[in-house]
């Protein structure tokens, strides 16, 4: 008899054996991850290789950042704090609102004052988090909410917390490609902003392949924007500049374990310029039917960029991480969209073919 159908039950659940959680832990989860893993015709037919679009977007808040949201938020609620804190570029805010309140546990997030996206910023009012916009960037509103958990009763559910549940949630990402490719790629592709992501991918490829699940290790390649690219240059930025506001990060968390993933994967990190972000944004809507976020868009400029540069040898597996969905920011999409033609006609079938030109 063929198996009973089993909805997908978050990622504590599916991958409970290779994450910080005791039969105790209460699971706080909105079914996050089993994300689609989407062949992009356009970018295997430009690179010549087999590029896969992990689409993270579809996490139930939109972005990545659910899946170590869900660990996090459960140790926090299995340890019984009350209150807990994030700084955010606007992703991890939207995340730790909801899974806080889901727990009955009362978020707190820090942005940097009008300077995320219209969406992001409407999901932490409606879940419900007391918002604070920090007059500074992210790496302000990091140092605020480090200061306050130093002080005051309140838990960091930040990546760059030591420890580690946010990376544990984060590397099934990498779980999930190697159980549906039946292996690791050859190289996988994310934006790098704080840094964890990378970090969490890399943990993830190697605790697969330690356990005889993979045969095979990526080549682990980051890109940041041009504007805010200190790991590219080797030095903070303190006014980290580019549309990409996800990524604006001018001193990265997770510096070190990033730039240890890259080497130890024989991997590299490059920076692309805002134009060229934009450019893999629309590229990938308009080929692909992927509707990202800007920061989103970042590894795929840059594996535009880097095949151009003769560094992408064709026949290849390619995998690139699409963080978040292109909805939290319409309006960099639309101004990027430029003037966009208008055809308004009456509600008739023959006026709306002429203006068509399909008559
Ligand atoms: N893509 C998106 C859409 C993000 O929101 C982020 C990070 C990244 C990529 C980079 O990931 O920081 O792990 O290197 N957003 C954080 C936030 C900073 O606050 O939401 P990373």
């Amino acid at each position: 008899m063929a198996e009973a159908p089993r909805p997908w039950r978050g990622v504590i659940e599916e991958y409970r054996q290779w994450l910080p959680v005791t039969p105790e832990t209460p699971v706080v989860t909105l079914g996050e991850g089993g994300t689609p893993l989407v062949p992009s015709a356009w970018l295997s037919e430009v690179t010549g290789c087999s590029v896969w679009v992990k689409v993270e977007g579809s996490n139930p808040t939109g972005s990545f950042k659910d899946r170590g949201m869900t660990v996090a938020v459960s140790r926090a609620a299995q340890a019984g704090v009350k209150v807990v804190v994030c700084a955010s570029t606007g992703n991890t805010s939207a995340s730790a609102a909801a899974y806080a309140v889901r727990a009955g546990l009362s978020p707190v997030v820090l942005v940097p004052e009008g300077r995320i996206a219209a969406g992001k910023l409407a999901q932490a009012i409606v879940y419900g988090a007391r918002l604070v916009q920090v007059q500074g960037n992210f790496d302000d509103c990091l140092k605020v909410a480090r200061g306050l958990c130093e002080r005051y009763p309140v838990v960091l559910v930040n990546s760059a917390n030591e420890d580690g549940f946010r990376l544990a949630g984060q590397k099934t990402a990498a779980f999930e490609v190697v159980d549906s490719l039946g292996d690791a790629p050859d190289i996988h592709i994310l934006p790098v902003g704080n840094a964890g992501n990378i970090t969490a991918y890399w943990l993830g490829y190697q605790e697969y392949a330690a356990a005889g699940r993979s045969r095979r290790l990526p080549r682990m390649w980051g890109f940041q924007a041009e504007g805010a690219a200190p790991i590219v240059r080797g030095a903070q930025v303190s006014q980290p500049e580019t549309v990409a506001t996800a990524i604006r990060v001018g001193n990265p968390a997770r510096w070190q374990d990033a730039v240890a993933a890259l080497e130890e994967s024989g991997g590299r990190i490059d920076a692309v310029p805002d134009d060229a972000i934009l450019a893999a944004q629309a590229g990938l809507a308009a080929r692909d039917g992927i509707f990202v976020e800007p920061a989103s868009a970042v590894g795929v400029a840059g594996l535009l960029r880097a095949r151009e540069a003769g560094l992408v040898d064709p026949g290849q597996t390619i995998v690139i991480t699409v963080t978040g969905h292109g909805l939290k920011d319409v309006e960099t999409a639309l101004s990027a969209a430029g003037e966009v033609e208008k055809v308004v006609v009456p509600p008739d079938a023959e006026a709306t073919a002429r203006a068509l030109g399909l008559d």
